[in-house]
């Protein structure tokens, strides 16, 4: 993961090094570093934690240098310490990184024995060791950097800066996303174009195994070889301004609360309300008739909105829908029947596991349709067609609004996929278009159930452990109740399939054990409250999360119930989604935990 900056500036590096990396923390939080060049030298500040920790010590010991490079990392090798906070600096030669070097044992081994003294325990240093390797031999440093590249096995963004040189930043890259801006006698490299935005729109992405060398007067681009490419700057949008929280204690709790709106943007897009049917943009090229079989890979979040819509396409589109978690898609011998459909959900667009995979199965001859929040993302680049999400930006580290965007695309994609099979009729499309427009209207019925919420928590917050259980569509958003909760509140939650309780995790059930029960009144609300049932008799303390036909036909004996409106089934996942997104949020309030970074995560996971 990790964000990684450069500026080459006419004026001092640090502060606008600085604002890029605010916007990059959401890469990470581990620790955070800068080095300039002053008089030349390699002059280095970095700390511990997250951002405002390295502002302390910039505001104490300042750096004056007009050239630097940023780092804030999520830690993959080695401690989150200040001795492996990047940058690394070897012999004059500094370096921060995003992506893992898989052979960086192997490296070390031989550049000690050649005489190297490595100072971290990061795989980043072998990198410095490398290009200073080459340097002794009296390469110029984007020499040296070429072939110090080839040795490299993994996936890396890189920037670096080389004492001696007040004019140059070189970069490469290789798998992870790296970009690099044009300003007025000021160029600039980052991580993505969202560090950039403050500075410049003029925006180049690398392509995999490109180099280049930034300076103030230009930006060139070369290949292995040394041979010059062309990379054209195209404008790209991206907001300048920082997100803020709109007078909201934190960024989730406003996320959650910008959902009727954002998802009501985002359905904008394809509901026509009048026409009673779904419109997909005239330049998404695709006949369902053609599709015989769709695959959905996402991770986390992104990958239960997945789960969710299997049950869509499945029901409403006749589609048979392959499903994984893409860390392991790409590692299945999957059958691809070339020419079908491959489907990946993404709140960045950035995530590595999600980003291979697509790749994966574009190499198989799959057609690439995704779902994504960020539209100058890698994957919005590398994809066929592209169904946006207008949830906004999400600065939350657990993310909710986007989860509600996604299945909001997904329920219209698989609408339309079904009125284009015929599995679905004009008279049977209009209904369902009706209950998509209303989704804004219940969610705001959902907020508020707040208060109660409130309550609630204190009883959760007591609590070693937590399962979440649910049938059908239920079942996906238990799972997706349980990583919320574990996420934020560091709570051990689980999310079952209601059914499966009994094959092994009713053992868990006891007088301490909170068992939040997801069971709008639906066809599987009776076989749910057997199994809330066979919670309760074994003295679990059971939440119902349900709506009014299910309160009103719901046994007595749950300790808590939150009713929300009745829904057609389509639309509840949507909805459902916001209790379990507020209860998890007020539990980490009681329990007082970093409620929008939690320990250990990063919004964008740009490692596999
Ligand atoms: C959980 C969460 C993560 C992400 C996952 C995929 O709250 O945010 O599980 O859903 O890391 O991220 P994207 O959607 O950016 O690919």
């Amino acid at each position: 993961m990790c964000g990684i900056v450069g500026v080459v500036g006419r004026g001092p590096a640090a502060p606008p090094i600085m604002d890029a990396l605010r916007r990059l923390e959401y890469r990470g939080y581990d620790s955070a570093g800068i080095a300039t060049l002053e008089h030349g030298h390699l002059a280095r500040r970095r700390a511990v934690g997250k951002l405002e920790n390295l502002e302390n010590k910039l505001n104490c010991e300042p750096l004056a240098g007009l050239v630097g490079i940023g780092h804030t990392r999520w830690a993959t090798h080695g401690r989150p310490n200040e001795r492996n906070a990047h940058p690394h600096a070897v012999d004059g030669v500094a370096v921060v990184h995003n992506g893992i070097i898989e052979n960086h044992r192997e490296l070390r081994d031989g550049l000690k024995l050649a005489g190297a003294r490595f100072v971290t325990n990061t795989d980043t240093e072998v990198i410095a060791h490398l290009v200073s390797h080459e340097l002794k031999k009296g390469c110029k440093p984007v020499d040296a950097v070429r072939l110090a590249l080839p040795r490299l096995e993994g996936a890396f963004a890189l920037a670096f800066l080389f004492e001696g040189y007040e004019n140059l930043i070189i970069g490469a890259r290789k798998g992870s996303p790296l970009a690099v801006g044009y300003g007025r006698g000021e160029m600039y490299l980052g991580s993505d174009a969202i560090a950039l935005a403050p500075f410049t729109d003029m925006i180049s992405y690398l392509e995999d195994g490109d180099v280049t060398v930034v300076t103030r007067e230009g930006i060139d681009f070369i290949n292995a070889k040394g041979e010059h490419l062309r990379r054209s700057p195209a404008k790209v949008a991206g907001s300048a301004v920082l997100v803020e929280k709109g007078g909201h204690r934190h960024f989730m709790l406003k996320e959650i609360h910008e959902q009727p709106r954002v998802v009501g943007q985002t359905l904008a897009q394809y509901v026509d309300v009048v026409g009673g049917r779904i419109s997909l943009p005239k330049d998404v090229r695709l006949d369902f008739r053609d599709i015989t079989r769709l695959s959905i890979t996402a991770c986390g979040t992104a990958f239960y909105a997945g789960l969710i819509a299997r049950y869509w396409f499945e029901r409403y589109a006749g589609l048979p829908v392959e499903i994984d978690i893409a860390s392991e898609f790409r590692y299945r011998s999957v059958p691809f029947d070339p020419g079908n459909l491959a489907i990946f959900v993404s709140q960045s667009g950035e995530t590595a596991d999600t980003l291979a995979s697509l790749e994966f199965a574009k190499a198989h001859g799959q057609r690439i349709l995704s779902v994504l929040n960020v539209a100058s993302s890698t994957m919005a680049r590398a994809s066929e067609i592209v169904l946006p999400t207008l949830a906004g930006a999400e600065v939350g580290v657990a993310s909710t609004k986007a989860f509600t965007c996604q299945l909001a695309t997904l329920a219209c994609l698989a609408i339309a996929a079904g009125r284009a099979r015929g599995v679905l009729s004009a008279d049977d499309e209009a209904p369902l278009v009706r209950a998509l427009a209303d989704v804004p209207d219940y969610m705001t019925c959902a907020l508020k159930l707040e208060p109660k919420i409130r309550q609630l928590a204190h009883r959760i917050a007591s609590s070693r452990d937590a399962l979440f259980i649910g049938r059908g569509t239920n079942y996906p958003l238990a799972l997706e109740g349980a990583l919320k909760l574990k996420e934020i509140t560091y709570i051990h939650a689980e999310g079952y399939a209601a059914g499966e309780l009994k094959h092994g995790p009713i053992a868990l059930v006891d007088k301490d054990l909170p068992v939040i029960v997801i069971a709008p009144g639906d066809m599987s609300f009776e076989k749910t409250m057997s199994n809330m049932q066979e919670v309760i008799a074994r003295e679990g303390r059971t939440i119902l999360v349900t709506d009014h036909k299910g309160a009103s036909l719901a046994a007595p004996g749950s300790s808590a119930m939150l009713t929300l409106p009745d829904m057609p089934p389509l639309v509840a996942p949507l909805v459902f989604a916001l209790p379990l997104q507020l209860l998890a949020y007020h539990t980490a309030l009681v329990l007082g935990t970093d409620v929008d970074q939690p320990r250990n995560l990063a919004k964008s996971v740009t490692v596999e």
